[in-house]
């Protein structure tokens, strides 16, 4: 298909991904109604919500079709690895996002493993195995520091980073008693790595891969890095270690190599390749891949992004990024994860939230994340709850503004973390 006008666009998810991608999507000329499902209170803003179980592509597709869905955007993973972008392809709807064969990338870490070791693609050296036996005897002829992963999606809980050999074999336990269920049945075990992490975004569309964006993520609870991994706690964009040379780099050395090789194997990928990149002595060395966009990375890409994220994402759709490029404005985003007390465990739902007109005024964007509206009061029905996100010349302004932002919000049983964007203050600091 050439170039659409007057578009119908079909968003599914209903985090503070979706929240980013509907505003962005919304500020765009070619857009005629968005439809989200099932969406959140935020996403209501720019979008019509509709009531869809995602999981039903049958039912999914049946919609696109009474509605003329020009193109569907499929926000998180389990859709993608579940073959919603096949099915509805199949039924002759137009999709960004990858194929389910395409989202092993994201689906099955052994697969991603074995990729990079066929087509010397940077990485951790591993092991893959199916029973506790020979992973155990792998382990244990590494030693520890060592790193365990559940095979499939567990929801970000199936990695371990085990300092010490019995929290190897405690994660080697886990995974193969079904604690993360047939995501376990296979478990990879990793060389760890170390250096400074950073998430590198591109847009893909079978053969291109168009750089899109860089990011930092803040993963554990506390202030400092400390406690649990959570899914993230706030990010900002650019991140400082992804110069043009290391950008250069992990193109030429990641990236590149992987589009060829998906291609070479029958699945070329279009999507969102978002690459978690360990930056070591060494260079860029791969973590792992996610097929979709991070969450809350999405958030400070689209504050930044200045061109007009529909035509992007028909271009990735149709085949057609060779002919694009992308501007960011020259500012930095950053973005403060406001979640639920309980959060990451078992989060308190339903407490009433004021203030974000406030915060808004403050001159920054609130995406909603687990979000409900209760008699007429917005309320908490999540682990992450909102992203209060904010632009600026530095880190440091950018981080201002968020905070300043984040103090109008009246949730009392909200918390976040007071230093996102630590390192890179720092770093400004020292010069
Ligand atoms: P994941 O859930 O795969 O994003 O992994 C969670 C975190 O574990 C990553 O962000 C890294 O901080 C860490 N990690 C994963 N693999 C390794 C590795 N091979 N070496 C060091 N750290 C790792
Ligand atoms: N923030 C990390 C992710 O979306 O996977």
């Amino acid at each position: 298909m050439g170039e659409v006008f007057d578009m119908n666009v079909l968003l599914l998810g209903s985090g503070g991904r979706e929240h980013a991608l509907a505003w962005k999507l919304a500020a765009s000329p070619l857009l005629t109604k968005l439809y989200a499902a099932p969406g959140n209170p935020g996403i209501a803003e720019q979008a019509e919500l509709v009531a869809l179980d995602t999981a039903n592509h049958a039912a999914v597709a049946a919609f696109c079709r009474d509605m003329k869905i020009d193109l569907v955007v499929v926000g998180p993973e389990a859709p993608l690895v579940a073959g919603i972008g096949d099915d509805l392809r199949a039924a002759g709807i137009r999709v960004f996002g990858p194929s389910k064969a395409a989202a092993r990338l994201e689906g099955s870490k052994g697969f991603t493993k074995d990729l990079c070791a066929r087509f010397g693609i940077p990485t951790a050296a591993y092991g893959r195995f199916d029973n506790l036996a020979d992973a155990r005897a792998y382990v244990e002829k590494v030693g520890a520091p060592i790193v365990v992963k559940a095979d499939g999606l567990a929801a970000g809980k199936g990695v371990a980073v085990a300092m010490t050999l019995p929290e190897a074999l405690d994660a080697l336990n886990a995974c193969f008693d079904g604690s993360f269920g047939s995501a376990g049945a296979e478990v990879v075990v990793e060389e760890f790595m170390t250096g400074e992490e950073a998430s590198f975004f591109c847009l893909c569309d079978g053969t291109t891969a168009l750089p899109f964006g860089t990011a930092q993520d803040h993963k554990r609870v506390g202030d400092g890095d400390v406690g649990p991994n959570t899914g993230g706690m706030g990010a900002y964009s650019p991140a400082p270690v992804m110069t043009a040379g290391m950008t250069d780099r992990t193109m030429r050395e990641i990236v590149e190599p992987t589009m060829r090789g998906m291609a070479e194997l029958g699945s070329p990928f279009a999507g969102v390749l978002f690459a978690g990149l360990m930056i070591t002595d060494q260079g860029p060395r791969l973590i792992e891949y996610n097929t979709r966009f991070g969450d809350p990375e999405c958030q400070v890409l689209m504050m930044r992004l200045k061109d007009d994220l529909l035509v992007l994402l028909n271009a990735a759709a149709d085949g057609q990024l060779g002919h694009m490029s992308v501007r960011w404005t020259d500012e930095v985003a950053l973005t403060v994860v406001m979640a639920a007390t309980g959060y990451p465990g078992t989060p308190e739902k339903g407490s009433v939230i004021r203030g974000i007109d406030a915060a808004r005024a403050e001159g920054a964007e609130v995406f909603h994340a687990g979000t409900a509206v209760n008699a007429g009061a917005l309320v908490a029905n999540g682990g992450r709850v909102l992203n209060v996100s904010a632009t600026g010349r530095t880190v440091g302004e950018a981080r201002k503004r968020a905070y300043a932002a984040v103090d109008r919000i009246d949730w009392p049983q909200g918390f976040c973390r007071r230093d996102i964007g630590w390192r890179a203050v720092e770093r400004e600091k020292g010069g």
